[in-house]
């Protein structure tokens, strides 16, 4: 298990910050998108690491976001959320100029093998940002050449306006054409996929979008593919079926009720497979990235 973490192994790697909140934007369907100073933060993250938010001095919780950008040199970091409840309609009232106590980064995050370039990375709902985080930092990971393929489905409108790539996506399905614009001026091709009929956008599940395009490569090229993951549970047991299906390796991130975010109360501990049999493993610092396998095994 890649993500599997020594005892206490985060120990000073969590930085508590006093972020300044920068930029605060509305998109679509009650999601905004907050820009935060957090320099140590921003230094420290990468992709599939997440922080723990305290959205209101009122609310004794904080909340767990993904980073989904991190720009060590000006030290922001991203975050695109949805309003689902207290802590983020409280989140949504924060205003630019003002402060918010965050933890982070936190977790261990997905681990891209240089051996197997051609990465497609599915994001559903919001499970986007940390997709846009690994597409970023490939940008400037030359350790291969990396060719990855970011997959987006959603139900709900997208947070960015979309629009037709300018990319190929040869193996794409006929239609399937639009795309997240930052990710086009990046040079990293996208395609997005909702039951919504939104323009451009394949017709169903972003997993059957992945499928129609692992079926069309050829051997050689499927030997050069990983999958990542991170969305509704559902989403991710149909990849992790998919990465059976086709042999891929395949790494998912886990969401689960998290109080402390730091590896203290064990309230976010999942079941995985290992090598030695079943273990417990806490979502937030053992993961939120695992191997797929692990956490959704075949059925017996
Ligand atoms: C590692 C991780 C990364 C996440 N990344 C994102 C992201 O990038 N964008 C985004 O919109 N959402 C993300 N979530 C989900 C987000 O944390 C929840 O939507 C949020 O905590 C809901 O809080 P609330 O008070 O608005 O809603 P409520 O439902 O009122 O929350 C009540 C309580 O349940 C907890 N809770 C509710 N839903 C979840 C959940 N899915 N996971 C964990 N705790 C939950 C809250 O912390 C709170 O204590 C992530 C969750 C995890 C675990
Ligand atoms: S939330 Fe406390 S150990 Fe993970």
């Amino acid at each position: 298990m890649s993500a599997a973490a020594a005892p206490r192994a985060h120990r000073g790697t969590i930085h508590l910050e006093q972020g300044l909140i920068l930029q605060h934007s509305a998109a679509a369907a009650h999601q905004h998108i907050l820009r935060i100073s957090a320099p140590r933060t921003a230094r420290a993250a990468s992709p599939g690491s997440f922080v723990h938010l305290r959205c209101d001095a009122a609310l004794p919780m904080r909340r767990p976001l993904s980073i989904m950008r991190a720009e060590p040199a000006a030290g922001w970091i991203e975050v695109l959320y949805k309003v689902v409840g207290a802590g983020t309609a409280a989140l949504s009232r924060r205003r630019a100029g003002e402060t918010l106590n965050l933890l982070g980064p936190i977790g261990h995050g997905f681990e891209p093998d240089p051996a197997r370039p051609r990465l497609i990375a599915i994001g559903g709902g919001v499970g986007i940002p940390p997709m846009v985080f690994l597409a970023e930092r490939l940008t400037t990971d030359h350790r291969t050449n990396w060719q990855p393929l970011i997959l987006m489905g959603s139900e709900i409108p997208f947070p960015f306006r979309t629009r037709p790539s300018r990319i190929l996506v040869p193996a794409a399905p006929a239609g399937a054409i639009a795309c997240m614009p930052l990710l086009d001026e990046w040079g990293v091709p996208s395609r997005l996929a909702s039951n919504a009929d939104y323009p451009g956008c394949f017709h169903g599940h972003v997993t059957e979008l992945a499928r129609r395009v692992i079926a069309a490569l050829s051997a050689t090229e499927c030997a050069e593919v990983a999958l990542c993951a991170c969305g509704p549970t559902p989403m991710l047991a149909a990849t992790a079926a998919l990465a059976r299906e086709f042999a891929l390796p395949c790494q998912v991130s886990l969401e689960e009720y998290m109080a402390c975010a730091v590896g203290g109360c064990a309230g976010c501990a999942v079941e995985v497979r290992t090598a030695a049999g079943r273990a417990m493993k806490r979502v937030c610092v053992d993961g939120p990235v695992f191997e797929a396998q692990a956490v959704f095994p075949p059925a017996t």
